[in-house]
């Protein structure tokens, strides 16, 4: 098992990741919240493919929360996190000192629009400008040459890469597959929230999806296989869907008349045992 290096104060990250360059090595980031699952660690072993050194951060980032949401109870298992991360063979964790990530006169924010826009914001209005404020601090901050994020965020995945760009970031963003569990559930740190009922109902989630795909790839318009998932959906127990929507792989535009012209993406939100989850996959 790798020894893993903890450090919480920014002057000790950069000490290190410069006495590394210094040395020639390069620098792999796969920034958490933690509550890692095997996917995250899935991105520590990509990250590992890049670079000679990889670096995770832990850091539950109040700014992309809304008023309401999860924050104050999102699971907060360093411990365990920090052991995982080691057992993947990650060489180093940030985790920012409480408080000092966003000074008390912050006063910049960073608002995508384009990617940014409908899908997610349209029910979550606030969640991209925080990821992007975090984000662009945490590259700022590690320097990395690449960073890893899971294509199950990929919405998020599509955010990150268009923030780097505008914001000339000198950082190689690569997205990783989504894992999921021996059912096809893709993993995240809320399934924990589940009891045996509602992780029976989370998973499937992806047996409708795959089912709609299918159907999309089959030549049936996407419009029309879209409703009848989300129908399918709510009859199978799920309380409610913010979306079931299909958008073009790279620009996450959707598809004019349902007419499945391009390589695109279908992606997914809905709400199940009081628990919001999000999935997508290729058609
Ligand atoms: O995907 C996540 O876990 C978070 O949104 C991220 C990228 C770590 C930013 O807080």
């Amino acid at each position: 098992m790798t020894q893993i290096k903890i450090v919480r104060t920014l002057r000790d990250l950069r000490g290190q990741i410069w006495e590394w360059r210094g040395s020639g090595e390069t620098i792999g980031f796969v920034p958490t919240m933690g509550a890692l699952h095997d996917g995250h660690l899935s991105l520590i072993r990509l990250s590992h493919k890049h670079t000679s050194k990889s670096v995770a951060s832990i850091f539950v980032n109040p700014t992309q929360f809304a008023p309401g949401e999860d924050f104050e109870s999102y699971p907060r298992t360093e411990e365990a996190d920090v052991a995982a991360l080691a057992s993947a063979g990650c060489d180093l964790v940030y985790i920012p000192e409480p408080g000092s990530m966003y000074e008390e006169n912050h006063s910049t924010s960073i608002h995508i629009t384009g990617v940014a826009e409908s899908l997610e914001t349209d029910h979550r209005p606030t969640f991209f400008d925080g990821v992007a404020i975090v984000v662009a601090k945490l590259l700022n901050r590690c320097a990395p040459d690449v960073a890893i994020f899971g294509e199950k965020d990929y919405q998020q995945l599509a955010t990150i890469r268009r923030l780097v760009i505008d914001l000339d970031m000198p950082v190689k963003i690569v997205g990783a597959p989504i894992a999921r569990d021996a059912h096809g559930l893709a993993l995240s740190s809320r399934n924990q929230y589940f009891d045996v009922e509602g992780l029976a109902l989370a998973r499937k989630l992806n047996v409708i999806m795959q089912d709609c795909a299918e159907k999309m790839r089959g030549g049936m318009n996407v419009d029309l296989a879209a409703a009848q998932a989300k129908q399918t959906f709510l009859d199978t127990g799920f309380e409610s869907v913010d979306y079931v929507s299909v958008a073009s792989t790279h620009s996450l535009t959707p598809l004019a008349g349902g007419i499945l012209d391009r390589p695109a993406r279908l992606l997914i939100a809905l709400h199940c045992k009081g628990v919001r989850l999000i999935d997508n996959c290729e058609i």
